[in-house]
């Protein structure tokens, strides 16, 4: 699998991309947080290749486990964001001895309803009839603030350049194990590593009620939301997203 890997600290930090998006999504994170960030591509998303047809959410947490082995990682802080914090959970589910601590950036632990599943097959039907472009389109404005679109179009280009060029290949077993994840609600009482959520205020995707769901439902958890943040708070306001977790990571060194 392709990562990118910062040299920042001294702590081992795994971030987890979100759905449509690869590892470029951190390059704020891999500059500003004092850590020592590893940042993978998820098998079917920027350069790692898929090599199976079936994904689930426990296969991309096996993955990430497989990137940690490789460079001989037994603890570390792991981190996802969106489809990311998914895995995130999963990840602690299967391998809690690897984690020393958990962050979960605009995301969720309940499944999909009845109708967020029929979304994905009619997002999985788009993706066959049209392409990975016109799923790119849909989501886009719900990525950013509409500000940052606005103020900040370069970033939003960037953004949107990055969703389009995702392979069909990854997208669609994607949206089906999304579909398909199992309720990490009830597992959250079990953590007991100290966790951060953070959330933007204008997340619309993944709006944060979510976040305070999981913040209720998780002893010790600390809730950060990120005025002005749209779903993909670490690329809207990065240096609000550095700080939040560069503040947590000081409270576990
Ligand atoms: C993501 O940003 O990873 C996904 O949009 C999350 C989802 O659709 O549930």
């Amino acid at each position: 699998m392709e990562y990118d890997e910062s040299n920042n600290g001294s702590i081992p930090l795994l971030l987890i991309h979100g759905f449509l998006l690869d590892r470029t999504s951190w390059t704020a994170q891999l500059r500003g947080i004092k850590a020592r960030t590893i940042a993978p591509d998820l098998c079917g998303f920027g350069k790692s290749p898929m090599l199976s047809p079936a994904v689930t959410i426990d296969t991309y947490a096996e993955d990430m486990r497989v990137v940690l082995d490789e460079l001989n990682i037994k603890n570390a802080v792991i981190a996802g964001l969106s489809m990311g914090g998914y895995i995130t959970l999963a990840f602690y589910r299967k391998y809690p001895q690897y984690v020393r601590a958990l962050i979960l950036a605009n995301t969720r632990a309940g499944p999909d309803s009845a109708e967020g599943k029929k979304g994905r097959d009619e997002n999985v039907a788009l993706v066959k009839a049209k392409g990975v472009p016109a799923l790119a389109e849909k989501l886009m404005p719900k990525m950013l603030t509409p500000k940052t679109t606005r103020e900040r179009p370069e970033i939003a280009k960037s953004v949107g350049s990055m969703l389009s060029r995702q392979p069909v290949v990854g997208t669609i077993p994607a949206l089906l194990a999304m579909r398909d994840r199992p309720d990490a609600m009830p597992a959250l009482a079990q953590i007991s590593v100290p966790t951060l959520i953070i959330t933007g205020s204008e997340d619309i995707l993944l709006p944060p009620q979510e976040a305070e769901l999981m913040r209720d439902g998780l002893r010790g958890a600390k809730l950060v939301v990120i005025p002005g943040a749209a779903h993909l708070s670490n690329i809207d306001q990065p240096d609000a997203f550095n700080q939040a977790v560069n503040d947590f990571l000081k409270t576990i060194s």
